[in-house]
Protein backbone atom coordinates (compact mmCIF):
# COMPACT_ATOMS: atom_id res chain seq x y z
CA UNK A 1 0.00 0.00 0.00
CA UNK A 2 1.30 3.37 -0.83
CA UNK A 3 1.32 6.16 1.90
CA UNK A 4 -0.08 9.07 1.43
CA UNK A 5 2.55 11.30 3.27
CA UNK A 6 2.12 14.88 4.33
CA UNK A 7 5.55 16.79 4.52
CA UNK A 8 4.80 18.41 7.50
CA UNK A 9 4.68 15.11 9.39
CA UNK A 10 7.46 14.19 10.85
CA UNK A 11 6.19 10.83 12.30
CA UNK A 12 3.23 8.83 12.31
CA UNK A 13 1.68 5.50 14.39
CA UNK A 14 -0.50 3.29 12.73
CA UNK A 15 -2.31 1.32 14.86
CA UNK A 16 0.52 0.63 17.24
CA UNK A 17 0.97 -2.34 20.01
CA UNK A 18 4.14 -2.70 22.05
CA UNK A 19 4.06 -5.79 24.55
CA UNK A 20 7.23 -6.61 26.61
CA UNK A 21 8.38 -10.14 27.83
CA UNK A 22 7.89 -13.29 27.20
CA UNK A 23 4.95 -15.86 26.99
CA UNK A 24 4.70 -15.58 30.81
CA UNK A 25 4.96 -12.87 31.81
CA UNK A 26 3.11 -10.01 28.83
CA UNK A 27 3.29 -6.44 29.73
CA UNK A 28 1.10 -4.56 27.15
CA UNK A 29 2.77 -0.94 27.36
CA UNK A 30 0.99 0.25 23.91
CA UNK A 31 -2.61 -0.76 23.06
CA UNK A 32 -3.67 0.24 19.15
CA UNK A 33 -2.23 3.54 18.78
CA UNK A 34 -2.59 6.02 16.39
CA UNK A 35 -0.94 9.11 16.22
CA UNK A 36 0.82 11.89 13.97
CA UNK A 37 2.67 14.62 15.15
CA UNK A 38 3.75 17.58 12.73
CA UNK A 39 6.43 20.34 12.26
CA UNK A 40 5.12 23.21 14.26
CA UNK A 41 3.42 21.97 16.86
CA UNK A 42 3.88 21.02 20.10
CA UNK A 43 1.64 17.86 21.20
CA UNK A 44 1.60 16.87 24.79
CA UNK A 45 1.29 12.99 25.66
CA UNK A 46 -0.30 13.45 29.04
CA UNK A 47 -0.42 9.87 31.45
CA UNK A 48 -0.09 8.46 34.66
CA UNK A 49 2.63 6.63 35.60
CA UNK A 50 2.96 3.36 33.55
CA UNK A 51 0.05 4.37 30.99
CA UNK A 52 3.26 3.96 27.94
CA UNK A 53 4.62 7.38 27.50
CA UNK A 54 7.88 6.84 27.22
CA UNK A 55 7.01 3.54 25.36
CA UNK A 56 5.38 5.64 22.65
CA UNK A 57 8.32 8.15 22.67
CA UNK A 58 10.69 5.35 21.98
CA UNK A 59 8.56 3.48 19.37
CA UNK A 60 8.90 7.64 17.58
CA UNK A 61 12.31 7.61 17.12
CA UNK A 62 12.60 3.76 16.20
CA UNK A 63 14.42 3.07 19.02
CA UNK A 64 12.42 -0.19 19.92
CA UNK A 65 9.60 -2.01 17.36
CA UNK A 66 6.58 -2.20 17.14
CA UNK A 67 4.95 -5.43 18.00
CA UNK A 68 1.57 -4.72 15.78
CA UNK A 69 1.24 -2.00 13.36
CA UNK A 70 3.71 0.81 12.01
CA UNK A 71 5.97 3.78 13.20
CA UNK A 72 6.44 6.21 9.89
CA UNK A 73 9.62 8.28 10.58
CA UNK A 74 9.39 11.71 8.00
CA UNK A 75 7.04 9.55 5.67
CA UNK A 76 9.07 6.20 5.75
CA UNK A 77 7.93 3.16 7.86
CA UNK A 78 11.05 2.64 10.16
CA UNK A 79 11.09 -1.62 9.25
CA UNK A 80 12.36 -0.18 5.91
CA UNK A 81 14.84 1.54 7.24
CA UNK A 82 18.38 -0.63 7.75
CA UNK A 83 19.95 0.16 11.54
CA UNK A 84 22.66 2.34 9.58
CA UNK A 85 20.28 4.27 8.25
CA UNK A 86 18.03 5.01 11.44
CA UNK A 87 21.29 5.65 13.47
CA UNK A 88 21.69 8.28 10.76
CA UNK A 89 18.67 9.59 10.31
CA UNK A 90 18.55 9.70 14.57
CA UNK A 91 21.78 11.56 14.65
CA UNK A 92 20.50 14.10 12.22
CA UNK A 93 16.99 14.68 12.73
CA UNK A 94 15.67 13.39 15.87
CA UNK A 95 16.64 15.35 18.85
CA UNK A 96 15.65 13.34 22.51
CA UNK A 97 15.33 15.31 25.73
CA UNK A 98 15.53 13.56 29.37
CA UNK A 99 13.99 14.11 32.37
CA UNK A 100 17.60 13.52 34.16
CA UNK A 101 19.56 15.64 31.11
CA UNK A 102 21.86 12.34 30.47
CA UNK A 103 24.63 15.37 30.14
CA UNK A 104 28.49 13.49 30.37
CA UNK A 105 29.41 15.15 33.75
CA UNK A 106 32.78 14.42 33.30
CA UNK A 107 32.58 17.18 30.26
CA UNK A 108 32.47 20.40 30.05
CA UNK A 109 29.05 22.12 28.98
CA UNK A 110 30.96 23.13 25.53
CA UNK A 111 32.43 19.74 24.90
CA UNK A 112 28.93 17.60 25.71
CA UNK A 113 27.88 19.91 22.69
CA UNK A 114 30.04 19.81 20.66
CA UNK A 115 30.83 16.01 20.98
CA UNK A 116 27.63 15.41 19.43
CA UNK A 117 28.36 17.62 16.26
CA UNK A 118 31.71 15.80 15.47
CA UNK A 119 29.68 12.69 15.84
CA UNK A 120 27.64 13.81 13.23
CA UNK A 121 30.58 14.18 11.03
CA UNK A 122 31.74 17.59 12.37
CA UNK A 123 35.51 18.56 12.46
CA UNK A 124 36.70 19.31 15.86
CA UNK A 125 37.18 23.49 15.43
CA UNK A 126 33.98 23.20 13.88
CA UNK A 127 31.80 21.82 16.38
CA UNK A 128 33.36 23.92 19.05
CA UNK A 129 32.47 26.73 17.42
CA UNK A 130 29.15 25.85 16.10
CA UNK A 131 28.44 24.76 19.99
CA UNK A 132 29.57 28.40 21.22
CA UNK A 133 26.90 29.50 19.41
CA UNK A 134 23.94 27.30 20.41
CA UNK A 135 25.07 28.36 24.04
CA UNK A 136 25.11 32.19 22.88
CA UNK A 137 21.57 31.87 21.74
CA UNK A 138 20.56 29.74 24.96
CA UNK A 139 22.22 32.35 27.34
CA UNK A 140 24.31 30.10 28.50
CA UNK A 141 27.97 31.13 27.02
CA UNK A 142 29.32 31.60 30.18
CA UNK A 143 29.13 28.22 31.11
CA UNK A 144 30.69 27.07 28.58
CA UNK A 145 33.72 25.68 30.39
CA UNK A 146 31.86 24.71 33.25
CA UNK A 147 30.97 21.04 34.39
CA UNK A 148 27.12 20.26 34.10
CA UNK A 149 27.15 19.20 37.97
CA UNK A 150 27.61 23.02 39.09
CA UNK A 151 25.17 24.34 36.55
CA UNK A 152 21.31 24.88 38.31
CA UNK A 153 19.05 21.66 36.93
CA UNK A 154 17.04 24.23 34.69
CA UNK A 155 20.53 25.81 33.38
CA UNK A 156 21.58 21.63 32.84
CA UNK A 157 18.16 21.31 30.95
CA UNK A 158 18.57 23.90 28.74
CA UNK A 159 22.41 22.60 28.09
CA UNK A 160 20.29 19.40 27.32
CA UNK A 161 17.92 21.09 24.64
CA UNK A 162 20.87 22.80 23.17
CA UNK A 163 22.60 19.60 22.76
CA UNK A 164 19.48 18.12 22.00
CA UNK A 165 19.02 20.40 18.63
CA UNK A 166 22.69 21.30 17.90
CA UNK A 167 22.51 19.02 14.74
CA UNK A 168 19.06 21.04 13.51
CA UNK A 169 16.59 18.31 14.32
CA UNK A 170 13.18 18.78 13.44
CA UNK A 171 11.71 16.16 15.54
CA UNK A 172 12.02 16.51 19.21
CA UNK A 173 10.64 14.27 21.88
CA UNK A 174 11.08 15.36 25.44
CA UNK A 175 10.88 12.65 28.44
CA UNK A 176 9.30 14.54 31.72
CA UNK A 177 11.48 17.65 30.91
CA UNK A 178 10.26 19.43 33.37
CA UNK A 179 9.93 16.97 36.44
CA UNK A 180 13.13 17.91 38.21
CA UNK A 181 12.52 21.34 38.01
CA UNK A 182 10.83 23.91 40.24
CA UNK A 183 8.43 25.68 38.52
CA UNK A 184 9.90 29.26 37.75
CA UNK A 185 12.19 26.69 35.37
CA UNK A 186 10.17 24.48 34.18
CA UNK A 187 8.16 27.19 32.80
CA UNK A 188 11.38 28.32 30.94
CA UNK A 189 11.84 25.16 29.87
CA UNK A 190 8.35 24.65 28.46
CA UNK A 191 8.26 28.04 26.30
CA UNK A 192 11.70 27.45 25.32
CA UNK A 193 9.83 23.49 23.67
CA UNK A 194 6.99 26.00 22.32
CA UNK A 195 9.32 28.15 20.83
CA UNK A 196 11.21 25.41 19.03
CA UNK A 197 7.82 24.37 17.82
CA UNK A 198 6.32 27.16 16.92
CA UNK A 199 9.11 29.70 15.51
CA UNK A 200 11.60 26.41 14.80
CA UNK A 201 9.16 24.54 12.98
CA UNK A 202 9.84 21.74 14.41
CA UNK A 203 7.98 18.70 15.86
CA UNK A 204 8.12 18.57 19.14
CA UNK A 205 6.68 15.79 21.63
CA UNK A 206 6.57 16.22 25.75
CA UNK A 207 5.27 13.26 27.67
CA UNK A 208 4.35 14.28 31.10
CA UNK A 209 2.02 13.55 33.89
CA UNK A 210 2.08 17.32 34.55
CA UNK A 211 -1.44 18.99 34.14
CA UNK A 212 0.28 22.69 34.20
CA UNK A 213 1.59 21.86 30.60
CA UNK A 214 -1.55 21.50 29.09
CA UNK A 215 -2.13 24.96 28.23
CA UNK A 216 1.62 25.22 26.44
CA UNK A 217 0.17 22.61 23.85
CA UNK A 218 -1.49 22.65 20.86
CA UNK A 219 -2.32 19.33 21.21
CA UNK A 220 -3.17 17.25 24.17
CA UNK A 221 -3.11 13.20 24.26
CA UNK A 222 -4.27 11.60 27.18
CA UNK A 223 -3.10 7.93 27.46
CA UNK A 224 -4.20 5.51 30.10
CA UNK A 225 -2.99 1.59 29.98
CA UNK A 226 -1.27 2.34 26.86
CA UNK A 227 -4.24 3.49 24.51
CA UNK A 228 -5.52 6.97 23.73
CA UNK A 229 -8.32 8.30 26.05
CA UNK A 230 -9.10 11.33 24.00
CA UNK A 231 -7.23 13.89 22.14
CA UNK A 232 -7.94 17.57 22.69
CA UNK A 233 -6.97 20.62 20.69
CA UNK A 234 -6.33 24.12 21.14
CA UNK A 235 -6.63 24.29 25.30
CA UNK A 236 -4.16 26.73 25.56
CA UNK A 237 -4.77 29.50 27.47
CA UNK A 238 -2.83 33.03 26.26
CA UNK A 239 0.38 31.34 26.64
CA UNK A 240 2.66 34.41 26.37
CA UNK A 241 0.78 36.26 29.63
CA UNK A 242 2.54 36.58 33.05
CA UNK A 243 -1.06 35.69 34.38
CA UNK A 244 -1.15 32.40 32.77
CA UNK A 245 2.28 31.17 34.56
CA UNK A 246 2.24 28.57 36.67
CA UNK A 247 2.40 29.11 40.46
CA UNK A 248 5.94 28.97 41.79
CA UNK A 249 7.57 28.60 45.04
CA UNK A 250 8.94 32.07 46.39
CA UNK A 251 9.96 33.34 43.24
CA UNK A 252 9.52 36.66 41.94
CA UNK A 253 7.82 37.51 39.05
CA UNK A 254 10.82 39.45 37.88
CA UNK A 255 13.42 36.94 38.64
CA UNK A 256 10.78 34.70 36.26
CA UNK A 257 10.50 37.59 33.44
CA UNK A 258 14.12 38.15 34.00
CA UNK A 259 14.98 34.44 33.24
CA UNK A 260 12.87 34.18 30.41
CA UNK A 261 14.52 36.92 28.58
CA UNK A 262 17.79 35.44 29.26
CA UNK A 263 17.49 32.83 26.01
CA UNK A 264 16.80 33.67 22.45
CA UNK A 265 17.10 31.06 19.96
CA UNK A 266 17.36 31.59 16.67
CA UNK A 267 15.36 29.65 14.27
CA UNK A 268 17.59 30.21 10.74
N1 LIG B 1 11.43 -2.91 28.65
C1 LIG B 1 10.31 -3.20 29.29
N2 LIG B 1 10.05 -4.46 29.69
C2 LIG B 1 8.91 -4.80 30.32
N3 LIG B 1 7.93 -3.91 30.62
C3 LIG B 1 8.13 -2.64 30.27
C4 LIG B 1 9.32 -2.20 29.59
N4 LIG B 1 9.23 -0.88 29.36
C5 LIG B 1 8.04 -0.48 29.87
N5 LIG B 1 7.39 -1.53 30.41
C6 LIG B 1 6.06 -1.50 31.04
O1 LIG B 1 5.17 -0.86 30.16
C7 LIG B 1 4.26 0.00 30.87
C8 LIG B 1 4.41 1.42 30.33
O2 LIG B 1 5.67 1.92 30.71
P1 LIG B 1 6.22 3.38 30.33
O3 LIG B 1 7.58 3.46 30.88
O4 LIG B 1 6.04 3.56 28.89
O5 LIG B 1 5.18 4.28 31.12
P2 LIG B 1 5.27 5.85 31.45
O6 LIG B 1 3.92 6.41 31.14
O7 LIG B 1 6.45 6.44 30.78
O8 LIG B 1 5.48 5.85 33.02
P3 LIG B 1 6.29 6.92 33.95
O9 LIG B 1 5.40 8.13 34.06
O10 LIG B 1 6.42 6.21 35.26
O11 LIG B 1 7.60 7.20 33.30
C9 LIG B 1 4.62 -0.14 32.32
O12 LIG B 1 3.75 -1.08 32.89
C10 LIG B 1 6.05 -0.65 32.31
O13 LIG B 1 6.32 -1.42 33.44
MG1 LIG C 1 8.18 7.41 31.44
Amino acid sequence: MNEVTNEREAVRLANVSKVFGTNSHLTTAVRDVTLSAFAGELVLLLGPSGSGKTTLLTLMAGLIEPSEGSVLLFGSDVREYCEDELQKLRARRLGFIFQNFLLVDSLSVLENISLVLQFAGKGKAAARSAARGLLRQFALERFANAFPLRLSQGERQRVAIARAIANGANLITADEPTASLESGQGLVIIELLRSLAHEGNRGVIVASHDLRLVKFADRVVRLRDGAIERVDCGERLQPNSVESRWPTRGESQEKIQADRGKWVVSHD
